[in-house]
């Protein structure tokens, strides 16, 4: 690894993966790449390393993280109401697991930027006919056309333009007082009432409404304390396109530092993260907090390297890892690698991602994935982090607040049949709303079991 770092230095690389090189004119391409480096930044590094102090506080198993949001994002979904419901899920989620887990929650959109993806071909054939595989809505059009299959440098502004307008509205839902903790839990219990399983929610729901009505009554109101009015709530995505991010990429005049201020946090995909490839190199340099997808091939040897590279300095709350193995292969591969960064003395977040190991095809051709396998991959998460004694540090989730058909099974049993009615995303199968909401009741449970467990062991130890 060169030891000069410099926001360009990922393009000397030989490795440089699912970065497009084909578009039709590259000069246009890197014309775009300057007028975005003249664009004002979308994040301020200072909320970056307010970000990171929270997720050492995870690292540390003070607080929780949930990370969420759409696949890939897209323009023809671009709408104030589909960014209003995925904050409000997110909030609503966040609320029932900081009461079941008894600890802060950090709370982290895959919004305002997630839109590049990699793909596992670079072709998509459909009869006799063979395109280019839709790369993102920042890339080439999903419409299986020649012309909309062609990488246009001017998705890239477009693509800036939607992350700072979702980004705008998420500040001001986040400080203006939609986020009041008191509307959110009545929402919650909107969801409860109208869910075929409510029932097995509304104990955790109704002790939340006791808990807010205790505090009402001691004076702990929004209007009394308008913290409860507010919450801090952060964007991420995975930094795919390295031409735009740096564009994206500034020093930061307080520290000196350079950070990429095109989200708070960005995170290296699972076919992205060779030691010596663009992206690891690009990554080193920036000063945010930064995650890491470890897959089913990930090594112990090759995790201890990557953090090393990423996380030289071993500073709590720069790296989380997430694992994605799939529910019938976490158990054989999770422990050997919470094992190396425990012996390691790794300060890092463990997370889960249950969504990526666990996609199939339907009979009928729709790619899903079965709720309860994400459940199962999140559950046995939680298991053998304890086993292993470390803090199983939250879940990234793909998911939205709308009503679709893209993933199988829940309260409301969606079947294979169902898949079709609403199937809307630019890329993999999201959790609707309610079985997103679901997901946080049934991981809070788990949650709470472990807390009780614990909690019980020390009164006995006392
Ligand atoms: C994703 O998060 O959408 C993704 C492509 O994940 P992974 O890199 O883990 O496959
Ligand atoms: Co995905």
């Amino acid at each position: 690894m060169s030891e000069h770092w410099t926001p360009a230095s990922w393009r000397s690389k030989a490795v440089i993966k699912h970065v497009p090189d084909d578009y039709p004119d590259m000069a246009a391409l890197s014309a775009v790449e300057q007028t975005l480096r003249g664009m004002p930044p979308l994040v301020f590094a200072g909320e970056a390393r307010r970000l990171k102090s929270l997720l050492g506080d995870v690292s540390e198993g003070k607080a929780f993280l949930l990370q969420g949001g759409d696949c890939a994002e897209s323009f023809k979904e671009f709408h104030a109401d589909n960014i209003r419901d995925m904050f409000r899920l997110i909030l609503q989620m966040a609320v029932v697991l900081t009461f079941a887990g008894g600890k802060p929650v950090v709370k982290v959109g895959r919004m305002a930027g997630q839109f590049a993806k990699p793909r596992s071909s670079p072709v998509e054939k459909i009869g006799d006919v063979e395109l280019p595989s839709y790369r993102g809505d920042n890339i080439n059009g999903m419409e299986f056309t020649e012309e909309s299959r062609r990488p246009d440098p001017q998705r890239l502004l477009q693509a800036y333009g939607q992350s700072s307008a979702t980004l705008n509205l998420l500040r001001a839902f986040a400080g203006g007082g939609y986020a009041d903790l008191y509307n959110i839990h009545r929402w919650t219990l909107g969801f409860v009432n109208g869910s075929p399983q409510g029932d097995r929610y509304a104990e955790l729901s109704e002790k939340i409404t006791e808990a807010l009505t205790f505090m009402a009554a001691i004076g702990v109101t929004p209007e009394t304390h308008p913290d409860l009015h507010r919450v801090e709530f952060f964007t991420s995505h995975e930094a795919l396109l390295l031409g735009f991010e740096e564009a994206m990429t500034r020093v930061d005049s307080t520290s000196g530092d350079w950070y990429d201020t095109s989200a708070h946090l960005v995170w290296i995909g699972e076919r992205t993260r060779q030691l010596d490839g663009a992206h690891v190199e690009y990554f080193r340099g920036i000063q945010n907090p930064v995650g890491l997808k470890c897959g089913p091939t990930m090594e112990p040897d090759d995790l201890l390297r990557l953090a090393d590279a990423l996380n030289p300095q071993n500073e709590a709350g720069r790296l989380t890892l997430y694992g994605r193995f799939g529910s019938d292969k976490i158990a054989g591969r999770l422990p050997a690698l919470l094992r190396a960064t425990k012996a390691a003395g790794k300060k890092v977040v463990w997370a889960i991602d249950p969504m990526h190991g666990n996609t199939l095809t339907a009979a009928n051709g729709y790619k899903t994935r079965p709720f309860d396998r994400i459940l199962s991959e999140v559950k046995s998460f939680v298991e053998i982090c304890k086993a292993e004694g470390v803090h199983p540090g939250g879940v990234h989730l793909e998911m939205t607040g709308q009503d679709v058909t893209e993933c199988l099974g829940g309260a409301r049993a969606l079947t294979e049949g169902d898949l079709a009615d609403r199937y809307h995303t630019h890329c993999d199968p999201r959790l609707n709303g309610e079985q997103a909401l679901e997901l946080a009741f049934l991981v809070a449970e788990k949650l709470k079991e472990d807390r009780v467990g614990e909690a019980a062991q020390r009164l006995v130890a006392v």
